[in-house]
């Protein structure tokens, strides 16, 4: 099991594109993330998001993405709205250290309101790993995907 002080976030820079849209899928991934080139392209377009590669041993390893949700008039939330790690890294326990350090970053803004997140209703392996870290499932949206929210 890695330790959460093994990994670390970087923000992501324009010379960290390819590193980020070369991390490994699974064949199931398609279904439950955006592509990571996708996610990078809206980083052009989102000036409230902030992309983050997470690397483990000098390496990148995983990828993440959130926002504030300032265009919702809600500046003091927060929604982590994409998650990936390499499929070679993965059952080490990088994303619940990753998601941990954005839990800490977050909570240096002193009047946090809330850290959001939504994922596939059946992604039993989102709603494990947001459920030990303390997020509570809060029910559907529009789209049929399970919202869970983290309140400091
Ligand atoms: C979800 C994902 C990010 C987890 O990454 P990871 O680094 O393997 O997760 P961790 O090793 O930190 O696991 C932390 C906890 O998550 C849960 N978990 C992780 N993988 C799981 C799986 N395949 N099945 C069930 N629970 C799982 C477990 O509770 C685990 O804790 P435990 O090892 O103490 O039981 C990774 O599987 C992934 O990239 N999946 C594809 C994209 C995706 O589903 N993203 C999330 C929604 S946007």
């Amino acid at each position: 099991m890695t330790d959460a002080r093994e990994v670390t976030l970087k923000e992501v820079m324009d010379d960290d594109w390819d590193r980020v849209i070369a991390l490994r899928r699974t064949e199931g991934d398609d279904r439950l993330v955006a592509s990571n080139a996708c996610s990078l392209a809206e980083t052009r377009i989102n000036i409230h998001a902030t992309a983050l590669a997470i690397c483990a041993a000098g390496e990148v390893v995983g990828f993440l993405m959130y926002e504030r949700l300032a265009e919702e008039g809600r500046p003091n939330a927060y929604s982590i709205f994409r998650l990936m790690v390499d499929a070679r890294h993965r059952g080490r326990g990088i994303a619940r250290a990753a998601i941990r350090h954005v839990i800490d970053r977050l909570m240096n803004d002193p009047k946090l309101e809330l850290i959001s997140i939504c994922y596939v209703a059946d992604n039993a392996a989102a709603r494990n790993l947001y459920g030990s870290l303390g997020f509570k499932e809060i029910g559907l949206d529009e789209d049929g995907e399970m919202i869970a929210e983290f309140r400091p």
